[in-house]
């Protein structure tokens, strides 16, 4: 790739235009988006598995019936997302052998137990609450199908945001116990949210090459300062505790104050070792595997229409 071609390419990032499929487009930009994307879409995917664990036993008919289309909305943003990956030139069988071989990332956040019902709304208001937070920026991103993929996607994730936090609100409002609930959900679920958005921005590797192709519009660090202002007068409106004791309004600034993040605990659960990783991806290559049929049985029907249309 030589210079010009890469200064013409800058020039058209900088000038806000959107990258489309067929555009010429330097090796690395592509390689960052079939990484991100990819990535993004094996988390939407295995997202599914922690919520899919409480549908049968959600508390009430109403419960069960959000829950359920929140997590085919899900199903939905990873197919979306696989798609966009795809017209970079990457298939759906290499994306997923890759996450099943552990190659491929995806979010460090699904790895955790949903142990209680209030987990389910610590989820939508403080997973989702997060994925919001970095998908906003998305859908400005300098490729045209992964940026227009975002709108849909965070649309619904508003919803599901919403009825986390209406989850919440109603425990936090009830007995002692379901107040206890929902804090027990907080505190477990805060920190691990706070690692969503990645490594602190000196460690981060992508991320000044990515804001430079307007993949990303915000650092890591700037996104979780955001979700950190946005989401702590949520949780005090509900009567909630935070738990950070280093949790502290900075006039300043204009921003909260935050403790220390775990990242030898973050990068143990990207690595493999967090409590349900191994479950997950089971999980997947069952599904994999199981519906490995469903794909055999297509491509001979694709085979034989071919060859009466040929014959
Ligand atoms: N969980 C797992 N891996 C992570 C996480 C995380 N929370 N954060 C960063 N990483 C990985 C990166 O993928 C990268 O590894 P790689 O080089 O093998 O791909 C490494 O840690 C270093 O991080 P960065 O250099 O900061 O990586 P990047 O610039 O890609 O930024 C981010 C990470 C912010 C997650 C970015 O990829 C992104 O915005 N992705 C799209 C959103 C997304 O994937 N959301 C998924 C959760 S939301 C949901 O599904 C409901």
């Amino acid at each position: 790739e030589d210079e010009a071609f890469l200064a013409a390419f800058q020039a058209r990032i900088d000038a806000e235009e959107k990258i489309e499929p067929n555009d010429p487009m330097p090796e690395g930009y592509r390689k960052t988006l079939v990484r991100q994307i990819g990535q993004h879409a094996h988390s939407e995917i295995v997202g599914m598995l922690p919520e899919g664990n409480w549908i049968t036993r959600a508390p009430s008919l109403r419960r069960k019936a959000a829950l359920l289309a929140k997590v085919q909305d899900e199903g939905g943003h990873g197919l979306y997302l696989y798609s966009a990956a795809e017209t970079l030139g990457v298939s759906r069988e290499e994306m997923t052998e890759e996450l099943l071989s552990g190659k491929a990332k995806y979010s460090s956040i699904f790895n955790y137990p949903t142990q209680t019902w209030a987990d389910i709304g610590a989820i939508g208001w403080l997973v989702d609450g997060a994925a919001i937070m970095n998908q906003i920026p998305l859908c400005r991103c300098s490729y045209g199908p992964y940026a227009r993929a975002m709108i849909r996607v965070c649309k619904e994730e508003s919803f599901h945001q919403r009825q986390g936090y209406e989850i919440m609100m109603r425990l936090a409002r009830g007995t002692p116990e379901q107040k206890e609930m929902a804090q027990d959900a907080l505190n477990r679920w805060w920190w691990p949210s706070l690692m969503m958005f990645g490594p602190s921005d000196g460690d981060s590797q992508h991320s000044d090459q990515s804001m430079k192709w307007k993949i990303k519009r915000f650092t890591n660090d700037e996104l979780r300062q955001k979700f950190v202002d946005a989401t702590v007068p949520q949780g005090e409106f509900i009567g909630l505790t935070f738990p950070d004791p280093d949790l502290k309004w900075n006039e300043e600034k204009g921003g909260y104050d935050f403790g220390a993040i775990d990242w030898d605990e973050f990068w143990r659960v990207v690595k493999g070792h967090g409590p349900m990783n191994r479950e997950r991806i089971e999980a997947r290559r069952k599904a994999w595997e199981d519906g490995a049929w469903v794909r055999e049985a297509a491509l001979a029907h694709a085979e034989k229409r071919k060859a009466r249309r040929e014959a």
